[in-house]
């Protein structure tokens, strides 16, 4: 396995939670490089669930080395709470590596989240309100708090005292809220320093050492590629780079250092929050996709926008990933249907359109080209090889490959571990 880089290649939610897993079982160590808990997978292992944000999915396993990398913003209130749940389940969590560059989020970025939010009425982006993005905006002004910070109470007490003045002033003058306390929050994260300190150190210097050592390692990307800050549908993405160059920066790896990268696509499209999605399906097809594949968020719990399979936007993924495979999800929730449709282009003002826009302007309003393909209503929930799979299920992958140049290796056939098999 070496070192495997896995990210998104849609809007998130591609159950990248589930592959993961599969994976981590293997791997010396698990690490996350950006993003907080703005993610969240659920883990079913050995009849326990687990429901992890920050935390990568290696805790559970092999005694892995996890890592949560300096691109993350952390919340230390709720890692500390998963620390909690995973120890009451008799979970080690010694094996927790949080980076001192990390910056955290603070009960400000979370009241700032929504008030902003709020402030844009119709022209919200429909973030998770966890404080993420506020957070990052202090990354990159230069203001923001990190680990090495926390975990140092004289400069701590002092950069606290500066943020939370020029918050206030911003919470109560732009946006007419309340203010918080400093106090409280001082209070409050002198206890979570306190319990975080000891799993506080240089982690690239670790992820480094697990590499040169040859130990196996897996980046555990969050959110996906069309969320991505730089490279998606901006204004309506994350503030981090949930493509495969967001490990390099955000968990200190150089590129040379990592061998592959699977993207993980479910056999549709989904996405939540706003935004143009052109192969959307308000009608009664996309209700049984919501309904058959559970899709509501884990986070927020808010049903999720469903449509056709789109492959612009995965030779998109596939393109500013460099992905060397693809994992498909969610084939079963196929299953039934009468006919399938894959976007392989889009048509906009009697133009044909093949690269996935730069600019959602440009997006709205494109309307897909479809290919069609014959469904099957065999119950493909219990294969195990390609070879168990209907021939128009097979041909579906096969129609997926060619459109996007590049090899589907895993699918997905059903919500448990074993309902996945490489091809
Ligand atoms: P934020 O990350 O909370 O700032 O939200 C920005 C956008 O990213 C919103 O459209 C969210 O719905 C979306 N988003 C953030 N995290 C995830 C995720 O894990 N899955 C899917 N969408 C996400």
């Amino acid at each position: 396995m070496a070192v495997t880089a896995l990210v998104g290649a849609q809007w998130g939610d591609e159950g990248k939670g589930k592959i993961i897993d599969i994976l981590a079982e293997k791997s010396d160590m698990v690490v996350r490089a950006q993003g907080g808990n703005n993610a969240g997978h659920t883990v079913v292992a050995n009849g326990v669930t687990y429901k992890l944000r920050l935390i990568p999915s290696g805790i559970l396993y092999n005694n892995a080395i996890c890592v949560v990398g300096n691109g993350t913003v952390i919340d230390p209130a709720v890692i500390l709470s998963e620390m909690d749940d995973l120890s009451g389940k008799g979970i080690d969590v010694s094996r927790l590596k949080i980076d001192a560059r990390a910056h955290v989020i603070f009960p400000y970025h979370l009241v700032i989240d929504e008030l902003s939010e709020k402030a844009r009425g119709n022209g919200d982006i429909g973030t998770t309100k966890r404080g993420i993005g506020p957070c990052y905006m202090d990354k990159a002004e230069r203001i923001g708090i990190r680990m090495c910070d926390l975990i140092n109470p004289d400069v701590f007490t002092e950069k606290l005292r500066r943020n939370v003045t020029v918050k206030n002033e911003i919470i109560t003058k732009i946006y007419g809220g309340e203010p918080v306390s400093y106090e409280k929050i001082l209070a409050d994260y002198n206890g979570y320093a306190k319990r975080l300190a000891p799993h506080v150190c240089d982690t690239s210097v670790l992820v480094y050492n697990a590499i040169k050592a040859g130990k196996n390692v897996l980046m555990e990307g969050a959110q996906g590629a069309l969320l991505d800050l730089d490279v998606g549908t901006y204004p309506y993405v994350t503030s981090s780079h949930p493509i495969s160059g967001g490990f390099c920066v955000g968990a200190g790896v150089g590129p040379t250092l990592i061998d592959s990268c699977l993207g993980i696509a479910k056999a549709y499209t989904t996405r939540v929050g706003k935004g143009p999605f052109p192969t959307e399906l308000d009608d009664e097809v996309g209700e049984r996709i919501r309904t058959v594949g559970a899709e509501f968020g884990t986070v927020t719990g808010r049903p999720r926008r469903c449509g056709w399979l789109d492959a612009v936007i995965l030779r998109f993924a596939v393109r500013v990933n460099g992905l060397t495979g693809l994992a498909l999800n969610k084939l079963d929730t196929l299953t039934g249907l009468r006919k399938l449709k894959v976007c392989v282009a889009y048509q906009k003002n009697g133009e044909t359109i093949t690269d996935f826009p730069s600019d959602i302007s440009a997006l709205e309003g494109c309307q897909p080209i479809y290919e069609e393909y014959d469904g099957w209503t065999e119950d493909i929930s219990k294969a195990k090889t390609l070879n168990d799979l209907p021939k128009n299920a097979v041909a579906y992958l096969r129609a997926i490959e060619k459109a996007i140049d590049c090899p589907v290796k895993m699918v997905g056939v059903g919500p448990d571990r074993t309902q996945n098999f490489e091809i």
